[in-house]
């Protein structure tokens, strides 16, 4: 699948790909510049020491949400709406998976913390800037570092909500692909309101130094109500 990291030169949005470059998906980096893209295009193939990446290549963020089938949000709250906005031609139609995080942080405030949001989360932030986009919640609490350690397996679920259920069953099979992450469908979009709020705990606990890289497991799921 060809897959837009939207925001793909941070943190979070270079782990999702070269998370995804190893699963063999088609990976496109996206910036507010190409350069900034290339950039990072260039960071992946060294720390993955390759040269040749055939399903790798970078794009500003408008360009890469038009040609991707799927795309990943990952970009500060701050950042979120006017993001959002960049990319709404090329995202219509297709599925948004938002990593957004509402922390108190893009106010100033501690990363440990909550900002609550007049539209809900953050995810539901997004889904009304990007209407005719199925936004699907997801990635919020897959920390990079867990993400970076790319020859090691993913320690975490990753809890989805979404609004659209067959775009909630390609999502599930897409990140499945990723190896140690189960895809725990949570259920419609405003459950991202739970999801999200997840991820201060997480940070809080890596702070501490109760934990590096903190994850979050769901156990005793039912088999017969996986998404497919
Ligand atoms: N880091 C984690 O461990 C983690 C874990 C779970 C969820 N998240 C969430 O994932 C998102 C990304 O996290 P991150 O740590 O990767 O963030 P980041 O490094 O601060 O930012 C990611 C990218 O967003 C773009 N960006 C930054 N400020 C912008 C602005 N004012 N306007 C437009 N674009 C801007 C930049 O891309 P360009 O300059 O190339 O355009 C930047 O490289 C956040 O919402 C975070 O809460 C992060």
């Amino acid at each position: 699948m060809k897959i837009a990291i939207i925001g793909g030169t941070g943190g979070q949005g270079l782990g999702i790909a070269i998370r995804f470059v190893q699963a063999g998906e088609d990976v496109i980096i996206g910036s507010r510049t190409i350069e900034k893209a290339q950039a990072a295009v260039d960071k992946i193939k060294d720390l993955l020491e390759q040269d040749d990446f055939p399903n790798l290549k970078a794009a500003e963020n408008s360009d890469a949400a038009s040609e991707a089938e799927l795309m990943v949000l990952t970009v500060p709250l701050a950042a979120q709406t006017s993001t959002c906005k960049s990319i709404k031609e090329g995202a219509a139609g297709k599925i948004v998976i938002d990593a957004t995080g509402p922390l108190e942080s893009a106010i100033g405030g501690s990363p440990t913390r909550c900002l609550y949001l007049p539209e809900g989360a953050a995810a539901e932030r997004s889904q009304k800037v990007l209407p005719d986009s199925k936004l699907i919640c997801g990635f919020n609490n897959i920390s990079s570092g867990a993400l970076m350690n790319f020859n090691e397996p993913i320690d975490c679920d990753c809890l989805i909500a979404g609004d659209d259920q067959e775009a909630k069953v390609t999502v599930a099979k897409l990140i499945d692909k990723l190896p140690g992450v189960q895809t725990v469908d949570c259920g419609p979009l405003e459950r991202a309101q739970i999801i999200e709020k997840i991820t201060p705990l997480l940070i809080g606990l890596n702070i501490k130094k109760t934990c590096k890289d903190a994850g979050i497991r769901i156990t005793g799921i039912d088999p017969e109500c996986k998404l497919y």
